[in-house]
């Protein structure tokens, strides 16, 4: 297939006369995408029921004689302000108990059940629309689900809302007390109707009851989204689309990319390197103007497995954004990187954020691929140059990884609600191994907690991972080569207690953890032959085989058949080691790159892309700063 380029734009910004000369323009680079809609309900109802889609038709046939396909979106994130006149309480409320006001954007609670049915109402009547229209070629439900924390609302409704779901979950108060362990402090329920929302209380809640909501409001967005691809469904054949985030866990990305044809994500690099990721202020310099090395592949592979297969950029970084706390310009050719990067991965299209800069309103400040007053800015060129490079470029397709790394929503929303240290974060525990097998040089492929056939893969890494259900443990037993888990799996049951009997309890392997410890960033246990756990310790009992033990002569890395234990959080050079050390068992080949190259197989090609600022070697390839490279495999 084909790789392909688009922009997102938005005609009604823009005086209707621009248009033609806009379409020409995106497709004069090279562009063959154009996502429009997704925020314009004010424009196509401006007052209830007064439907204005005329301006839409004809944005879409000029789009489309221009030879561009459109993406259309349901404008579901930006209800407009007469619609809280009908639905007052429509509005999500925080965990403060407010409710997020008029002004911005994604202030709907998912839960409400009016709020719905207008959503019901307004793709309907797209869908009914354009559902046949040649020149759309796909659907983006919304926009971003879970941006600005939209996922938790504690309004009445999703008080309603959580009820009902929890009578159907257990049935009676009683399986819901013995299921939460309601007896301590006296929390136990007559009825479904006494239970609250998991905020407001006078100390932290019970941490099962916590969990129950986060399942819930994941399951909401689900709804919400399902709610969405059943009328489209019905109109149309094109492929239903999302535009997922960066490091957002609060809703299960599998479960709602479940109805969905494609995933995709919205990239910004530079803004995630200063506002979302941990680092330290030399890695932070370093990347200032890149982004961290590893955060797009993670999300590149992790929505590769979302999308079963299919993934696209639907928002690529198109210079400074406006929403960090500091935003710098990428490196000359970055715009070009994180795309190639994303082909490497197996994208399908990469779609730049967004045509021209606006001059008004909150995102005067981000870049497009024009600026305000039409002048290309550097992402034009090098979106340019990218569309000529795909013309050039021999089908690449991907490659099934030796190695696999799990990600399992629920386990973050376990260790949000029950983190027992400051800095035990699910999604930092999971990305520090995938840092760690990058930097050997190796590509992974992210799977969900319900992959159960591990053929092909010679390491399957699980760490952190609340629960592993009992079939899963049996996959994992049966890889034809090692899994790695822990440190912390398996030492929950599904409600977020501690089993008896205790974790990890796997099969084959005698060792129960007595006690854990979390540490602050000052202390560390040292291992045996060097290295060091961070963050996080388990003491371990039993007559379990050890590989690894600390320097104290506590067990460290257990070993069961293919099943390897490993019982601490190890910090980055020692998790390095340990990724080395497992592959050369595995016959697995690494090397060690220099800080800022990633390598990236594809079933046909080798990428070298170069995040650092200067130029880099390895393999007899040297590559420019913030330079992809690419070699024809042998
Ligand atoms: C995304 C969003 C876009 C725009 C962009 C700015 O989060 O989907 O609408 O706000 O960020 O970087």
């Amino acid at each position: 297939m084909k790789r392909t380029l688009g922009v997102c734009y938005y005609p009604e910004h823009w005086p209707e006369t621009q248009w033609a000369e806009d379409a020409a323009r995106m497709a004069e680079a090279g562009l063959s995408w154009v996502r429009i809609g997704e925020f314009a309900w004010s424009r196509l109802e401006p007052t209830p029921g007064d439907l204005q889609f005329d301006w839409l038709d004809r944005a879409i046939d000029v789009l489309g004689a221009a030879g561009l396909k459109v993406i259309l979106g349901t404008p579901t994130a930006t209800p407009p302000r007469w619609m809280l006149a009908k639905h007052p309480d429509m509005l999500a409320v925080d965990e403060q108990g407010r409710p997020r006001g008029f002004g911005s954007r994604r202030h709907y609670c998912f839960s409400h059940e009016g709020f719905r049915a207008e959503c019901r109402r307004i793709v309907t009547l797209l869908a009914e629309r354009y559902g046949k229209n040649p020149h759309v070629q796909a659907w983006q439900t919304d926009n971003e689900y879970g941006c600005h924390d939209t996922v938790l609302s504690y309004s009445d409704s999703a008080l309603a809302a959580f009820r009902n779901w929890l009578s159907q979950k257990y049935q009676s108060p009683d399986a819901l007390n013995r299921a939460w362990g309601n007896v301590f402090w006296s929390m136990d329920y007559a009825s479904f109707d006494e239970i609250g929302l998991p905020n407001l209380t006078v100390t932290e809640p019970n941490p099962s009851h916590v969990l129950a909501f986060r399942r819930f409001s994941s399951d909401m967005v689900v709804e919400f989204n399902r709610l969405q691809t059943e009328i489209l469904r019905k109109h149309t054949d094109a492929p239903l689309i999302h535009n997922y985030m960066g490091r957002i866990t609060e809703f299960d990305h599998y479960d709602v990319g479940a109805d969905l044809d494609v995933a995709s994500w919205d990239s910004y690099p530079i803004g995630f390197l200063s506002d979302r990721l941990e680092g330290t202020p030399e890695h932070k310099a370093r990347f200032l103007r890149q982004g961290d090395p590893d955060m797009q592949a993670f999300h590149h592979d992790l929505y590769r497995s979302v999308g079963k297969g299919r993934w696209w950029i639907m928002e690529q970084q198109p210079g400074p954004v406006n929403w960090a706390p500091y935003n710098p310009a990428p490196l000359p050719g970055m715009m070009r990187l994180w795309a190639w990067e994303a082909f490497a991965h197996g994208a399908e299209t990469v779609c730049y954020f967004r045509w021209r800069q606006a001059p008004f309103a909150q995102e005067q400040m981000h870049a497009g691929l024009l600026r305000p007053d039409s002048v290309p800015s550097p992402a034009l060129g090098d979106a340019a140059q990218v569309a000529a490079e795909i013309e050039a470029m021999p089908e690449v397709g991907t490659a099934q990884a030796q190695v696999a790394l799990l990600f399992d929503y629920t386990s973050a929303w376990a260790w949000d609600t029950q983190p027992q240290g400051a800095d035990f974060d699910y999604f930092r525990l999971t990305f520090a191994f995938y840092r760690a097998l990058r930097r050997a040089g190796l590509s992974v492929d992210i799977l969900p907690p319900s992959a159960r056939d591990f053929t092909g893969y010679k390491l399957v890494l699980a760490p952190g991972m609340m629960t592993v259900d009992p079939e899963l443990l049996e996959a994992l037993q049966a890889v034809d080569g090692a899994a790695l888990i822990g440190p912390r799996s398996n030492t929950k049951t599904p409600e977020l207690a501690i089993p008896v009997p205790l974790g990890p309890n796997l099969p084959g392997m005698d060792a129960t953890i007595a006690f854990t410890e979390s540490l602050p960033p000052t202390s560390a246990v040292a291992l045996e032959g060097g290295g060091a756990f961070r963050h996080w310790f388990e003491q371990i009992e039993g007559a379990a085989e050890v590989l690894r033990r600390t320097e104290d002569g506590r067990p460290a890395v257990l070993k069961a058949g293919a099943l390897r234990y490993l019982a601490g959080w190890p910090c980055d050079d020692t998790l390095f080691a340990m990724v080395i050390e497992a592959c050369a068992e595995q016959g697995i080949q690494t090397v060690d790159l220099p800080d800022g190259l990633r390598l990236r197989d594809t079933a046909t090609h080798r990428f070298y892309i170069n995040y650092a600022p200067e130029a880099l070697s390895h393999g007899g390839v040297t590559v420019p700063a913030a330079g992809v490279h690419w070699v024809a495999l042998a």
